[in-house]
């Protein structure tokens, strides 16, 4: 479904260039789930904006493709990205809050993504029914569209406004909207970052729903390694703008390979009989426009070899579906 292949997306800045994201390859098949997991400002949302090209000015996406069912969407002209934006891959930004416009109606910000991609126009084909029949058909599909998100009394909360609504109901909106149109690829960006730990455990079983029923395939991406772990078939690890490890879930849980990910293990707490210190990696997240080993993780790896330094890294294949950019593979 999605495969992209050395993609580079880079920010000039003031102290250079930034490359957020340096030769990414991904690989994902229709109706899979994975998990993008990585500390912030290691690239993952640049990575999910460049799918969809909407990478903030003045980034730019230098090289590499995006193919989506064989079609190079970094090819495609702005009136055909606007076509499949919404329609094709939908996205969940990080932020709800931002996301939603605050002087519209909840319902109505959804019956706008039906609206947009003529959905209901199609479907009622060349019937010759009027514009105010259209319109209560739209309504229909929205209300019919928050139930299935597990909104409340719809029917009353259609004409509501975003700030009546809690954090957690404006996500389950905003997966509304990204759900309209039938997506067969959904990049939901933190989705649950803002929310407490129970709301985050009833959005993440709502996109596995959906995930069963529609077969959308989901890009989860998150900085926490346990709620991907949880939710997702296969987990991809990004440092500093690369992809350092990608497996199955339960293989790069239970044997981690790169260094980083065995450190993103040891920090995250999990319930267990033996008293056990959770142990930060010890730095920072290197300065993007300023990276001064081959490895970007070489100043902070406790495996680190004095070859780590220059040696050329490539992400390597090292067998039962893993792949891993370390020299000690
Ligand atoms: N508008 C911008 N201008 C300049 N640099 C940017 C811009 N947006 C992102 N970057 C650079 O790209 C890097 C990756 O940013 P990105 O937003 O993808 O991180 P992230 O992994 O999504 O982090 P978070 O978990 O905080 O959301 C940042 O470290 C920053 O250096
Ligand atoms: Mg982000």
């Amino acid at each position: 479904m999605l495969e992209i292949k050395g993609l580079r997306t880079v920010f000039p800045t003031s102290k250079g260039e930034v490359v957020a994201a340096k030769d990414v390859d991904l690989t994902m098949e229709p109706g899979q789930i994975i998990g993008l997991v990585g500390e912030s400002g290691c690239g993952k949302s640049v990575t999910m904006l460049s799918i969809l090209r909407l990478v903030p000015h003045p980034g730019r996406i230098v090289s590499g493709q995006v193919l989506f069912f064989g079609e190079d969407l970094v090819k495609k002209s702005p009136l055909e990205m606007r076509r499949i934006r919404g329609k094709e891959i939908a996205m969940i930004f990080q932020d709800p809050m931002t996301t939603l416009n605050p002087v519209f109606k909840v319902g109505e910000q959804i019956r706008e993504s039906l609206r947009i991609h003529g959905i209901m126009s199609e479907q009622a084909g060349s019937w010759p029914w009027g514009a105010r029949y259209r319109l209560q058909a739209e309504r229909d599909k929205v209300i019919q569209l928050m139930e299935e998100v597990g909104i409340p009394s719809p029917q009353a909360r259609y004409h509501e406004y975003p700030h009546q609504f809690s954090g957690g109901m404006q996500q389950r909106a905003l997966i509304a909207i990204a759900l309209a149109c039938e997506p067969r690829l959904l990049l939901a960006d933190e989705p649950t970052t803002a929310l407490d730990v129970t709301i985050q455990a009833q959005i993440l079983d709502l996109l596995r729903r959906i995930n069963e029923t529609h077969g959308t395939g989901i890009i989860l991406v998150t900085h926490d390694l346990g709620v991907a772990a949880e939710f997702c078939e296969e987990i991809v690890v990004m440092y500093a703008g690369q992809i350092v490890e990608r497996g199955p879930t339960d293989e790069v849980i239970q044997r981690p390979l790169h260094p980083y990910t065995r450190g993103l293990l040891r920090s995250i707490p999990r319930i267990t009989r033996e008293k056990r210190k959770l142990e930060p990696i010890p730095g920072v997240v290197p300065d993007l426009a300023n990276l001064k080993y081959n490895c970007a993780f070489y100043d902070r790896c406790d495996a680190a070899l004095p070859k780590c330094e220059h040696d050329e890294l490539e992400l390597r294949d090292v067998g039962g579906g893993r792949l891993v950019r370390c020299v000690l593979y």
